[in-house]
C-alpha cells in the first residue's frame, strides 16, 4: 500500500508546512488554507497544441475558477487558484521579471487574477528559492524582491515556494527566509507556502476525485487531512469529478474539523501492540507489517461553536492500515481521551465519515468498537454531554 503510506507522510509535510507559514504573525493562514492547486493532476503539461484541455495555460485556471464559483466548491471553503510549477517562459523579460508563457497565458497572470478575484477566489503563484524550479523553469534565486514585488504588482494572493536547485541547506534556508520578507515588504497579503524543509516531497495535495484512490482510501485521505488540520488543497478536474469524491470533499462537517479554530494538530494516541517504543508526539508511523490490522486513534480537540464550551470535544479517526481481507473490528476504551475526562460521565458519539450518523450516548467505562474497512478510516466526533 505504498500510496497510502506516501499519503501518510503528506500529511507531516503538509501540516509542517502549514506551521511555517503560520510564523509570521500577520493573520494570514489561521486556519488551514483551501483551494485547488494544478500539479498533482496537470503535472508540467506544455503541449496545448496536443492537450488542449489539459495543459498547464490560462484557460485550465478560468475553467476551474468557473467550476469553483458555480459547484459550490468556494462556498465550502476552497478559495484559492493555485498555479504551480510550469507557468513560465524559459527566460526573464529584459527588465529581469519573471513571465507567464505568451503562448499559454497570452492574456498575462494580472488578467488572470483579475478573473479568479471577479469569482470571489483567490489566485495562487509558485516559484522556487533556487535558481531554476523543478522543472527547470526560472528561478526566484537572487531575485527575492523583484519576484515579490511582481507577484504583488499582478494581484497574487499565495505564493507556493518550492525549494529545489540551491546550492547549499544553507542558501536554502536563507533564501526562505529573504522571501518571506521580501513578501511582507511587498505590503501585500499574500500566503506564503513553504515547501521546505520538506521539499524533497512537496506533494500534499488531495487527489480525491482522480484516478489513484479506492473509495476507503479517499475517506482516508480526508479524515486524516482534517485532523491534522492540514492545508485542503484539491489536484484533481472539477470538470470531471464524480458527486461521491464531490460529496466527500465537500462534507461540512470534515471541514469544520480541518478548520477548527483551535487549529491544533491530530496526534497518533493507540498503536497497534508488538510495535517500538510509544512515540505518540512525533508523527513517526509505525515499521509497515502489511499482515497487522493497525489501530491508529487520532484526537484532537475543537471548540464547541459560538457559546462557552462546556468540555472538550475531540475528532477520533481509526484507520486500517492493512489492505487485504474484510472489515475488522477495532474495540477500545474511551478513558483514552482527554486522561478519561472525555467521556465522564457520559458524552454523545457521531460518527463523519464514511458516512454520517450518530451511535448515541456512551459512559466513561463503556468502550466503542469500531469497523473499518481495508485502508479506509472511520471518523468520529465524541462531544461532551
Ligand atoms: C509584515 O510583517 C509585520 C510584522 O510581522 C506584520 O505586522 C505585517 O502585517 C506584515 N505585512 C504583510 C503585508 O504581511
Ligand atoms: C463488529 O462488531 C459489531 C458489533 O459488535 C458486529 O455487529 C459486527 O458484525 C462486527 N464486524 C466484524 C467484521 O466482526
Amino acid at each position: 500500500m505504498a500510496a497510502a503510506r506516501r499519503m501518510l507522510r503528506w500529511v507531516v509535510a503538509a501540516a509542517a508546512a502549514v506551521a511555517a507559514a503560520l510564523a509570521l504573525d500577520n493573520g494570514l493562514a489561521r486556519t488551514p488554507p483551501m483551494g485547488w492547486l494544478h500539479w498533482e493532476r496537470f503535472l508540467c503539461g506544455t503541449d496545448c497544441a496536443a492537450e488542449p484541455r489539459r495543459c498547464v495555460s490560462e484557460q485550465l485556471f478560468v475553467e476551474m475558477a468557473d467550476r469553483m464559483a458555480a459547484d459550490g466548491w468556494r462556498d465550502a471553503g476552497y478559495e484559492f487558484v493555485c498555479i504551480d510549477d510550469c507557468w513560465m517562459a524559459p527566460t526573464r523579460d529584459e527588465q529581469g521579471r519573471l513571465r507567464a508563457d505568451p503562448k499559454r497565458f497570452p492574456s498575462g497572470i494580472r488578467a488572470l487574477a483579475d478573473y479568479v478575484h471577479s469569482k470571489g477566489l483567490k489566485l495562487g503563484i509558485y516559484s522556487d528559492v533556487g535558481k531554476k524550479t523543478c522543472a527547470g523553469f526560472p528561478g526566484s534565486y537572487d531575485h527575492y524582491d523583484l519576484d515579490a514585488q511582481t507577484f504583488a504588482s499582478w494581484g497574487v494572493d499565495l505564493l507556493k515556494f518550492d525549494g529545489c536547485n540551491s546550492d547549499s541547506l544553507d542558501l536554502l534556508a536563507e533564501g526562505y527566509r529573504r522571501m518571506s520578507l521580501a513578501l511582507n515588504r511587498t505590503g501585500r497579503s499574500i500566503v506564503y507556502s513553504c515547501e521546505w524543509p520538506f521539499y524533497l516531497r512537496p506533494v500534499q495535495q488531495l487527489v480525491i476525485g482522480n484516478f489513484g484512490l479506492s473509495w476507503d482510501q479517499s475517506v482516508t485521505q480526508m479524515a486524516m487531512w482534517a485532523i491534522m488540520a492540514a492545508p485542503l488543497f484539491m489536484s484533481n478536474d472539477l470538470r470531471h469529478i464524480s458527486p461521491e469524491a464531490k460529496r466527500l470533499l465537500q462534507n461540512k462537517e470534515v471541514i469544520a474539523i480541518n478548520q477548527d479554530p483551535l487549529g491544533k494538530q491530530g496526534y497518533q494516541i493507540a498503536k497497534p501492540a508488538g510495535t517500538d517504543r510509544n512515540d505518540d508526539h512525533h508523527f513517526n508511523l509505525p515499521q509497515p507489517k502489511p499482515w497487522v490490522c493497525f489501530l491508529l486513534g487520532r484526537t484532537r480537540t475543537f471548540s464547541c461553536g459560538s457559546g462557552p464550551c462546556s468540555g472538550r470535544a475531540y475528532a477520533v479517526a481509526v484507520l486500517n492500515h492493512q489492505e487485504i481481507g474484510g472489515p475488522q473490528n477495532f474495540t477500545f476504551s474511551l478513558t483514552f481521551l482527554g486522561n478519561g475526562l472525555a467521556c465522564n460521565p457520559a458524552c454523545s458519539i457521531r460518527q463523519v465519515l464514511p458516512a454520517s450518523r450518530d451511535w448515541g450516548v456512551y459512559s466513561w467505562i463503556s468502550s466503542l468498537s469500531v469497523e473499518v474497512n481495508p485502508t479506509g478510516t472511520v471518523l468520529l466526533k465524541v462531544l461532551p454531554l
